[in-house]
């Protein structure tokens, strides 16, 4: 690939020689493009990265995921520098919880004494405030440890509480909030594409809303959809999660037919945050350490102990 920002003509080289020179590793998220995703030492869901993120001895992590994800590499990574290469990926969740109104409702209903279990797509001031974080491939587990004697708040995703709930028996009060993207997908448009592929089994992202759950074989975080795919005896997979989950699907499970789910708007639904992402903006990261991911220390600390319990719990 030519680019006008190196001399080189490889890109892909240019930001394997800066990751050794800088001490370097770089983490990806599975919805990240196929580019990035192959040249990232590690692709994973967001549970996966904060324990890669945990473990690794490198100077440096160079973040290919949305803001939330290298801010949870920094709160546990204090000394580390963590770059992410737009700033601006954010998340709809997390815009859905902003501190001030967690804070204010958490002030107004004192005497409920809630546990607050809080989705990892949230901000560092909204972790800080939560007694345990939770991720779409531990949220069963961490429900399932929460004190018997307290009622729970879980925080901000609607639907993946709404899943939770009906999967561990447990009343939760729920935070109102979705993903932009996952809310897409409707009955309508998983039926049709059904429709085409009568054999097909369905895999979703409990971020998905409760009739289009309803349809599918398996629910479960983007890293788990790597086994159903490779474990069932079905040929033919309708995937309902962001499209670039296939990149990873498709190098891990070559020899199944992997279908995006479509929304009513698109065949392939991409995450407009997750795509700021390029290849170029990873090279210049790692070449000027910018965007560099920041906290106060207060902030962190406050966030890192309910980080800390939640891969406590799930190991
Ligand atoms: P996973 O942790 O399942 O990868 O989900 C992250 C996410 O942002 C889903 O939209
Ligand atoms: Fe956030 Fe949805 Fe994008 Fe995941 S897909 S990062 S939940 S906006």
């Amino acid at each position: 690939m030519s680019t006008t920002l190196t001399s080189s003509t490889d890109l892909r080289a240019d930001i394997l020689a800066l990751k050794e020179e800088r001490k370097a590793v770089i983490l990806a998220h599975n919805y990240q493009n196929a580019e990035i995703q192959e040249i990232a030492d590690y692709v994973g869901d967001s549970l996966g990265l904060a324990f890669r993120a945990q473990e690794t001895d490198a100077e440096v992590i160079a973040f290919c995921g949305v803001h939330f994800m290298a801010e949870t590499a920094k709160i546990i990574n204090p000394t580390k520098t963590v770059v992410i290469p737009d700033a601006e990926a954010g998340c709809s969740l997390e815009m859905a919880c902003p501190k001030e109104d967690l804070a204010a409702f958490l002030r107004k209903n004192r005497e409920k004494n809630y546990y607050v279990i809080t989705y990892i797509n949230s901000s560092a001031e909204v972790k800080a405030l939560s007694d345990v974080i939770c991720t779409s491939g531990n949220a069963v587990r961490i429900v399932e440890a929460a004190p018997k004697d307290r009622p729970i708040l879980f925080a901000p995703d609607e639907n993946l509480g709404t899943w939770v709930q009906q999967q561990t028996g447990r009343e939760m009060e729920l935070w109102h909030g979705t993903c932009y993207l996952h809310v897409e997908f409707t009955r309508d448009s998983i039926l049709q594409i059904k429709d085409e592929y009568p054999d097909a089994v369905i895999v979703a992202h409990p971020e998905c809303t409760t009739a289009v759950r309803l349809l599918a074989d398996e629910v479960c975080s983007t890293e788990k959809m790597i086994s159903f795919c490779r474990n069932t005896p079905a040929q033919d997979i309708i995937v309902v999660t962001e499209s670039n989950m296939l990149n990873r699907l498709r190098r891990e499970v070559p020899d199944k037919n992997l279908i995006a789910g479509p929304t009513e708007r698109c065949a392939c639904a991409e995450c407009k945050f997750m795509k700021l992402n390029t290849m170029e903006k990873l090279y210049r990261c790692l070449r000027d350490l910018q965007p560099e991911v920041t906290l106060s220390e207060s902030v962190r600390k406050a966030a890192e102990a309910p980080i800390l319990r939640m891969l406590e719990l799930s190991k």
